[in-house]
């Protein structure tokens, strides 16, 4: 089995080719993908894992993306333990039309599987982004990476790169020696 999964949500493609990008950078031998939507069956699959990406854009005014939500509301009341679980967040949002909320959907994720017990990493610096409020903030950085391809589309590849630079002390280092 590979030692890291990545889980994503995304409704209109954005999210997922955000996951494509970082599952081909970790390769299909250390990394597995897992769509929320097409492959997501219970949360016993994340378990598997002790490293795990999740993705999962904003949608309404500052909620998860549809796929996301059922099995959240479900670990709410059975509490699965990801203790001992490193966990970094991705996530697409629009800094212009949805400034308000802008990848919120971040913050929840972060709330919820801090509570479980998950160890949270991959946090990003505010530099280069404008928006009117996050939930993703805590400590004055994202909980996680945010990309907006509706506005800034031009920044997503050297944002990701960034990221993974980020990553890098806390995932197995055998899975970023190809970056
Ligand atoms: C009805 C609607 C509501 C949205 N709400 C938010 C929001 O609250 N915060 C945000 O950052 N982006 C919001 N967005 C923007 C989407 O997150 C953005 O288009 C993103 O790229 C979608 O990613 P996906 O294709 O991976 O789902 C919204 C978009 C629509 C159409």
């Amino acid at each position: 089995m590979a030692k890291m999964a990545i889980f994503y949500g995304s409704t209109s493609g954005i999210t997922e080719s955000i996951a494509t990008k970082l599952h081909e950078h970790f390769g299909e031998d250390l990394c597995d993908l897992y769509s929320m939507e097409e492959d997501f069956e219970s949360v016993d699959q994340m378990l598997e894992y002790d490293y795990l990406l999740f993705g999962c854009s904003t949608w309404g005014s500052g909620e998860v993306q549809n796929d996301w939500r059922d099995p959240i509301f479900e670990m709410s009341i059975e509490k699965p333990d990801f203790t001992g679980k490193t966990i970094a967040l991705f996530g697409a949002g629009d800094c212009v039309t949805h400034g308000e909320q802008f990848v919120s959907a971040l913050g929840t994720l972060y709330n919820h599987f801090k509570e479980l017990g998950a160890t949270l990493v991959g946090e990003f610096p505010l530099d280069g982004y404008t928006y009117e409020y996050s939930f993703a903030v805590r400590d004055d950085k994202f909980v996680g990476l945010p990309i907006d391809e509706v506005n800034e589309s031009d920044k997503t590849d050297e944002r990701i790169a960034s990221w993974l630079e980020v990553l890098k002390p806390h995932f197995p280092s055998a899975s970023l020696e190809t970056a």
